[in-house]
């Protein structure tokens, strides 16, 4: 941000403006909110205010505090990354290093989770595979109140931002979270399995933009040669601790969904829904055990 004349005169919309020039000559697609989450972070007003009343001054110490997020989100970091949150299924959740950034589209698993569900006051059982923050777990338990829920992740970190996560979320007494490898070791039956697994195949994580490359972490992201190892995993778990009546909702990779539903049959399960996100892509999986 370039430095003002005179620091203390500055307003807030003389500053909004001048993010949204860098932002948007930086060619930063989402360059209206970013200003606006970054600024409202930065000034410790929330959105609203922060558009209510332009000519309010910004003082000088939180320009310092500006100053450095703009620096980083110029450099290509999210401003998720910057600021340490992102809501999902309009609930915060806290990130770490470890944590993949939850994603916009996995809200579609979410909703296909319940659809399916008869009766939001059942007692359910809920495994989430590779819970990273913990948002599909979180999310469902927000919606289903006698739900019980188990989160499983390879990264102890991930797993001390989920148990955090649950904690500020006051889902604390209904969830809990330890380091496994998928369902190893686990005893089921579960009512539902959901799992955003990694699906990208390796040689294409070079090729992503530097903003998922750089500042989610590769156990997130990397599915091994053909994107699919996660699943073969999952398949013969989900097989194993899926209830009788149970289902269970994957996240797929885009024209991920064919060779996704072979794995679930050859898994001894059967394919029971398809659902598409926003951008009308294949998105999540659903799948019961074959009787
Ligand atoms: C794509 S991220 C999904 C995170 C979160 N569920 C979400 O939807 O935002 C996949 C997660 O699987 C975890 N993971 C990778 N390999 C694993 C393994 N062998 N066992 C358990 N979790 C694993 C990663 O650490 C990561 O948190």
């Amino acid at each position: 941000m370039s430095a003002p004349a005179h620091p203390g005169a500055t307003t807030r919309g003389v500053v909004y403006r001048d993010l949204l020039e860098q932002f948007r000559s930086a060619e930063i697609l989402s360059a209206e909110l970013d200003a606006r989450l970054l600024m409202a972070a930065a000034t410790q007003v929330d959105e609203v205010a922060l558009i209510a009343d332009p000519d309010q001054l910004v003082e000088v110490r939180h320009l310092d505090v500006l100053r450095g997020y703009v620096r980083r989100r110029l450099s290509g970091e999210p401003v998720s990354r910057i600021l340490g949150h992102r809501e999902f299924w309009g609930l915060p959740f806290s990130l770490n290093r470890a944590t993949l950034d939850p994603r916009a589209d996995s809200e579609t698993l979410v909703e296909a989770v319940l659809a399916h569900v008869t009766g939001r006051n059942a007692s359910l059982q809920i495994l989430d595979l590779g819970t990273g923050t913990g948002c599909l777990l979180l999310a469902l338990l927000s919606e289903l109140p006698n739900a019980h829920g188990r989160g499983i992740d390879c990264s102890a970190d991930a797993v001390e931002a989920a148990a955090g996560n649950a904690l500020r979320l006051g889902l604390a007494d209904r969830a809990t979270f330890s380091v496994g490898d998928w369902g190893d070791g686990l005893e089921g039956p579960f009512d539902l399995l959901v799992s955003n697994p990694p699906y990208i195949p390796s040689a294409d994580i070079a090729g992503l933009s530097k903003e998922v490359r750089a500042h989610d972490p590769m156990a997130a992201l990397d599915g091994g040669d053909d994107g699919l190892t996660a699943y073969r995993h999952i398949a013969r778990d989900t097989q194993r601790l899926l209830g009788p009546d149970g289902a269970a909702y994957w996240e797929l990779g885009i024209g991920q969904s064919e060779d996704v539903s072979g794995i679930a049959s050859d898994a001894g399960l059967e394919v029971c829904g398809l659902h598409a996100d926003l951008g009308g892509v294949p998105r999540v999986l659903g799948v019961k055990r074959r009787i």
